[in-house]
């Protein structure tokens, strides 16, 4: 039942506010100013023993896992990277036994992933799912765990799952850091955070006429570049993968630092851009690549906290925490993803060649 909705995408991406409501109800311990994730199967000691943290999952699990590496490393202090989970497996890794293996899937049957996790297991490693579907085969290989609570993701293409991951990863970094050297004022002040992200993420869905407008501007690209730094840099990945997937228009991800080290060579107006530029530390960095597009006549769209003079449009998103901010900025490039297919008349439940859970290798 699509509740009214012509599309499932469009459904999902209209949930997301209920969604991340419902990732956090329960968990949140105000007095010690952190979260509790009843499945984790990992007591405070042999958390504090942990080394390192290596996140595997495919497609857009894979970016939420980028993301989720960034929470893990700002706010543990536990050094943290994400990594494709067939990659991984094909690598022969070297399993040490001071990681902890966390393994990101909606479906929980993503052959690729669950193949990596029985690897790792066979290796002796602890293995932790962040899964969405319960009782899923990653999630009953996988030692412990957190459920992402994102409900049936029905759309090929994820979105509202991709958020309630990147959330459900600030939660098991949240639990993390205070077990750790995280602050109680900064255990607070990502918990407040957290609260507010659902107000926000309707504030963002209320914008929709706008970003659909938008979307008709840039339905000429052949191609599109999709820029980000550090925390931006995930979500310009994920955003590209998303226009790919349902517009099947061409678009790449480049971190913006990169740009003149070849990418500046394909800007031109057939090539828009979509730059991802949180209002932290890294601003005037994101200003700087918006200037060298505009030298070379290039368009831009920018997802900011701020209305960006270098751009030609900008879509406001409201600002939280510096580090859950990535997680709203994915939100207004699902809608724009969605209407730009939408424009095109593509099959958006049901992209081509595309299946929802990848069983095969
Ligand atoms: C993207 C998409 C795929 C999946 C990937 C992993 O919109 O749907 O990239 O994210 O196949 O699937 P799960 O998360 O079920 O392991």
């Amino acid at each position: 039942d699509m509740g009214g909705h012509d599309t499932y995408m469009h459904k999902e991406i209209s949930e997301q506010a209920d969604a991340v409501d419902r990732v956090l109800r329960g968990r949140i311990d105000d007095r010690f100013s952190t979260v509790h994730l009843g499945g984790l199967n990992l007591d405070a000691r042999e958390a504090r023993g942990v080394r390192r943290i290596k996140i595997l999952g495919c497609g857009t699990s894979y970016h939420a896992g980028q993301i989720g590496a960034q929470l893990i490393e700002e706010l543990a202090r536990i050094p943290a990277d994400a990594e494709p989970a067939s990659e991984f497996r094909y690598r022969n890794p070297v399993v040490d036994p001071d990681t902890l293996y966390v393994a990101v899937s909606q479906s929980g049957e993503t052959y690729d992933v669950l193949a990596a996790v029985q690897e790792l297991k066979r290796k002796g490693a602890r293995v932790l799912g962040v899964v969405n579907v319960v009782g899923s085969a990653i999630a009953r290989e996988a030692d412990g765990g957190t459920y992402v609570h994102a409900g049936p993701e029905v759309c090929v293409v994820s979105t509202k799952c991709f958020t309630n991951t990147v959330v459900a990863f600030a939660l098991l970094a949240l639990h993390l850091g205070r077990i750790r050297d995280l602050s109680v004022a900064d255990g607070k002040r990502i918990i407040d955070g957290l609260r507010r992200l659902p107000e926000q993420i309707s504030e963002i869905l209320g914008r929709e006429d706008e970003i659909k407008r938008l979307a008709a501007e840039y339905a000429d690209a052949k191609s599109m570049m999709f820029i980000g730094r550090v925390r931006g840099y995930p979500v310009a990945r994920e955003a590209s993968l998303k226009l790919k997937e349902v517009s099947y228009i061409h678009a790449e991800a480049y971190p913006a630092s990169e740009l003149k080290h070849g990418p500046l060579a394909l800007i031109e107006p057939a090539m828009p851009t979509v730059a991802i530029v949180p209002d932290d530390d890294l601003l005037e960095k994101n200003r700087a690549a918006m200037e060298e597009i505009k030298a070379r006549s290039g368009r831009i769209l920018a997802v900011a906290h701020q209305v960006q003079e270098k751009a030609d449009h900008t879509i406001v998103v409201p600002k939280n925490e510096n580090e859950l901010d990535p997680i709203l900025m994915g939100i207004p490039l699902q809608l724009f993803a969605y209407h730009t297919a939408l424009a095109m008349g593509r099959d958006i439940d049901k992209p081509r060649n595309l299946a929802k859970s990848v069983t095969v290798e």
